[in-house]
């Protein structure tokens, strides 16, 4: 069993904060959401992994190496533009070979990790395998049609859903997939639909079995998707100090401070992570927040928010909440009168005032 996954596409509905780095790079409890997918594929076992990525981009590559730090060995396989899932099947062939694989997207997340779809699916004798997730908004995913427990059909992102599933970013294929993925045409989108060549196997009389995601997953394609995963991994943290908190501040429920980190004067209410060296000084740090390396906020308050590395947060006089802020990011108090809200943003920035 190998694992696929992908990590290439343009990442537009996470902009500004994909303008500068590859969206499977931004931090989800200060790691990269990348680094779940990969450690999923790692704890089921599977030994050879294949990322694919754009092509002409090494950001990928260079923050992630050749997979030793995980015991396995990483192939990079690039794609010239974003021409949709089948496509990233299509340029992994020469990699899978005949062997059985999970294809994992990398920008999907999981609790519970992938071991069973794994088993369910050897155990089936299926040519593809698909895990389903009940959503509220079937009409952002694949859909899949079904009739007397069998999916007779999946629909991508169609108007008005046959099931409340969503069909999530982790399918187990054999190579019968790549026949598939070979034959379909290009949509009204112009990508080649993984949707598409799931329906091409069933019509062609193939094997297409299922297993429902009962925990939770996610794909983390909006703002509010990465505030909610940041929430769900931070829920499963366990309290570790390995900073400094000073005698005036109070640390209550699951709070991780990572070495050289240093609490003044602060209140702390978890389940929070603040990265290495950071400063946090007469603040406030509430409930579902992370904070990267080497960020500093004092005279402030803020939770429900996620905090990218080098960040200021000087002195702001209102709580920043459900907010994502991108490196080196500064929020500071005005300094000269008359006491204006002055704004340095780049684009597509958005900015809620009071
Ligand atoms: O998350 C599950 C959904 O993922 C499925 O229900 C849909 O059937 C499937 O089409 C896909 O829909 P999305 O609209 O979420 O796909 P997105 O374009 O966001 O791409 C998913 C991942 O694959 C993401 O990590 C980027 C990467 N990707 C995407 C494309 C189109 C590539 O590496 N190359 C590509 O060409």
């Amino acid at each position: 069993m190998k694992a696929l996954i992908a990590s290439g596409g343009h990442g537009t509905r996470l902009r500004p904060l994909t303008h500068t780095r590859n969206k499977h790079l931004l931090p989800i409890a200060n790691k990269p959401i990348l680094f779940y997918a990969i450690e999923a594929a790692v704890e089921a076992g599977i030994k050879e992994i294949g990322i694919v990525h754009n092509a002409g981009n090494t950001e990928v590559q260079d923050y992630i190496g050749d997979g030793s730090r995980w015991n396995v060995k990483i192939t990079y396989i690039p794609q010239l533009t974003p021409g949709g899932l089948a496509q990233v099947v299509q340029l992994a062939e020469d990699f899978i070979g005949k062997e059985k694989f999970v294809f994992y997207l990398g920008d999907n997340m999981l609790v519970g990790g992938i071991k069973r779809f794994i088993d369910e699916f050897e155990k089936s004798g299926c040519n593809c395998f698909l895990t389903l997730s009940k959503v509220k908004d079937p009409e952002r995913f694949g859909v899949p049609e079904i009739q007397n427990g069998r999916i007779v059909r999946v629909e991508e992102k169609p108007k008005h859903p046959k099931t409340n599933y969503a069909v999530a970013g982790i399918y187990l294929y054999d190579y019968h997939i790549f026949e598939a993925v070979k034959a379909i045409k290009p949509s009204a989108r112009g990508e080649l639909e993984i949707s598409d060549a799931h329906t091409y196997l069933i019509e062609k009389g193939f094997k297409v079995g299922y297993t429902e995601i009962t925990g939770w997953w996610k794909d983390t394609g909006k703002p509010t998707d990465l505030l909610e995963a940041n929430r769900l991994i931070l829920d499963s943290f366990t309290q570790r100090n390995d900073g400094e908190v000073n005698q005036f501040s109070d640390i209550a429920g699951r709070v991780v401070i990572e070495a050289g980190a240093k609490i003044i004067n602060s209140k702390i209410r978890g389940p929070v992570v603040i990265g290495k060296n950071c400063i946090i000084e007469n603040s406030y740090i509430g409930p579902y927040t992370s904070v990267g390396d080497r960020t500093e906020i004092v005279g402030s308050e803020m939770e429900y928010s996620i905090v990218l590395r080098d960040c200021k947060i000087l002195n702001v006089g209102i709580r920043i909440e459900g907010s994502i802020l991108g490196n080196d990011v500064e929020i500071v108090q005005a300094q000269t009168r008359p006491r204006v809200h002055r704004f340095m943003i780049g684009d597509q920035s958005r900015i809620e005032v009071v």
